[in-house]
């Protein structure tokens, strides 16, 4: 029987790579972003994730048509930048609400299906600035650190049934994400941060630019999808990135910081 698929962010970078391709490998594929989409072989499943209700009743619908589902992959997310003294509180909100709330809100609606799947797979997507505070982006890593222990929780909550969960952090992705997140403008920070604030905000769009396309990373999180065993954690990015996290856990505070400041100043 064909595996229905739910896929989220498919409006833009890793989703809109991902929900096709595992059209094209045999999945009956739902997308979901906000936007309506139209992509070969997904069906469109509009819902703002951080909106309960709106999500309830888009899962709702799909269950009603397939009676089931079988794997989640979440996609969805936003990022921002501010320093914690001047980021407008509301513009923060927005980000958890989404990253953390919106992944919360999506585990609750889809696990009742999700376990009772012969084989129900949930990916939740984290980024490696979940394993570390950056500088400037402390509500992203905020959102991400939540979205890891969400998964890491649930994967102890869910052991002995079906369902198998993981978490995949990504490094930098060349997507639309730059462009469409509220990133503060530098005018309006505080004279102490401005010109390491700037700088910080340089790198991250030059690092974004330069990053993975959102096709090798749909295609990670494809071979994810179909192995037997899921692993709770995977990073996908360069080797220095998967190291990172690795010696974020292991290195002294003070070290770290030292490490972490020849990056950030
Ligand atoms: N790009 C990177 O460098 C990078 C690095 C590490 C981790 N990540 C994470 O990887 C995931 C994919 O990133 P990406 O770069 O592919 O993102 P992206 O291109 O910016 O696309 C984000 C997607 O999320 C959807 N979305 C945002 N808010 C939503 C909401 N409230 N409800 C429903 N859908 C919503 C957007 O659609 P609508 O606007 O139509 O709703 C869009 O389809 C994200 O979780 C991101 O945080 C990205």
């Amino acid at each position: 029987m064909q595996q229905v698929a739910l896929v989220t962010g498919v409006s833009s970078g890793v989703g809109e790579a991902l929900a096709p391709l595992l059209a094209r490998q045999g999945w009956r594929v739902y997308g979901m972003s906000r936007r309506t989409v139209d992509l070969p072989g997904v069906r469109s499943l509009p819902a703002d994730i951080s909106d309960e209700e709106a999500l309830h009743r888009a899962i709702g619908k799909l269950v009603a048509t397939e009676g089931r589902l079988d794997a989640v992959v979440h996609c969805a997310g936003i990022g921002g930048a501010g320093p914690v003294e001047n980021m407008p509180t509301q513009r923060a909100r927005r980000i958890m609400d989404t990253n953390f709330w919106g992944s919360w809100n999506l585990c609750q609606t889809t696990l009742p299906q999700l376990r009772a799947s012969p084989r129900g797979r949930l990916l939740l997507l984290s980024s490696i600035a979940g394993h570390m505070g950056i500088p400037f982006r402390s509500v992203y890593c905020a959102s991400k650190a939540g979205v890891i222990a969400l998964s890491d929780s649930l994967r102890l909550e869910t052991r002995g049934s079906n369902l198998q969960v993981s978490c995949v952090s990504p490094g930098d992705i060349a997507t639309n994400s730059i462009a469409t997140q509220y990133r503060q403008p530098a005018a309006e920070v505080e004279g102490i941060y401005r010109d390491r604030y700037q700088r910080a905000d340089d790198s991250m769009v030059a690092n974004v630019a330069q990053g993975m396309t959102a096709a090798y990373v749909a295609d990670e999180l494809r071979k994810i999808l179909v192995k037997d065993q899921l692993a709770p954690h995977y990073v996908i990015g360069e080797p220095i990135q998967k190291i990172s996290t690795f010696a974020r856990r292991i290195l002294p505070g003070r070290a770290w910081e030292w490490v972490l400041g020849r990056y950030y100043g």
